[in-house]
């Protein structure tokens, strides 16, 4: 069930737009900003707010890689896999922060502290490997620039 403030801010997202449908990332982003995360009851409050379907908002919860359909962590590591940041080293990369932090794509650290996940490109190609960390971007990377990077998100 979506809070009085959550209903209060999708509404305020309405006001803008000549139809409710046309809020609904507003609305997902509304919802996560409080929750963290979009549940499949949230999902299911958001379309009976907005009048669509369950699937209609879920297929745009789930086209966006920074609306989050699981738990994640206080801070959220979006490392490129896209074509320059592979040819650039983004496997060595990886390798290093999955090993520092024992995680996979898609994982949590069990203290909650970081999710890893992967992104198609994040428009830094010509300073490739590139990641961002929350609303921090951070390029042209090696291996060796990792921990300092890391340290910043405690
Ligand atoms: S492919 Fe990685 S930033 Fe574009």
């Amino acid at each position: 069930m979506l809070t009085d403030k959550e209903k209060d801010d999708i509404h305020k997202e309405m006001n803008q737009y000549p139809y409710p449908e046309a809020t609904c990332i507003d609305a997902l982003k509304v919802v996560q900003y409080h929750r963290g995360w979009i549940s499949d009851d949230a999902v299911e409050d958001i379309a009976n707010e907005l009048k669509m379907t369950v699937d209609e908002v879920d297929s745009v919860a789930t086209f966006y890689t920074r609306i989050y359909r699981k738990p994640v962590g206080r801070n959220i590591i979006l490392l490129c896999d896209g074509t320059s940041c592979l040819v650039m080293g983004y496997e060595s990369v990886y390798e290093y922060i999955s090993k520092k932090l024992n995680l996979k794509f898609g994982e949590t650290t069990d203290d909650k502290r970081f999710t890893l996940l992967p992104v198609s490109c994040l428009g830094d190609c010509d300073h490739s490997p590139a990641l961002m960390i929350n609303d921090d971007h951070y390029n042209n990377l090696t291996v060796n620039k990792i921990d300092e990077i890391l340290e910043k998100y405690l």
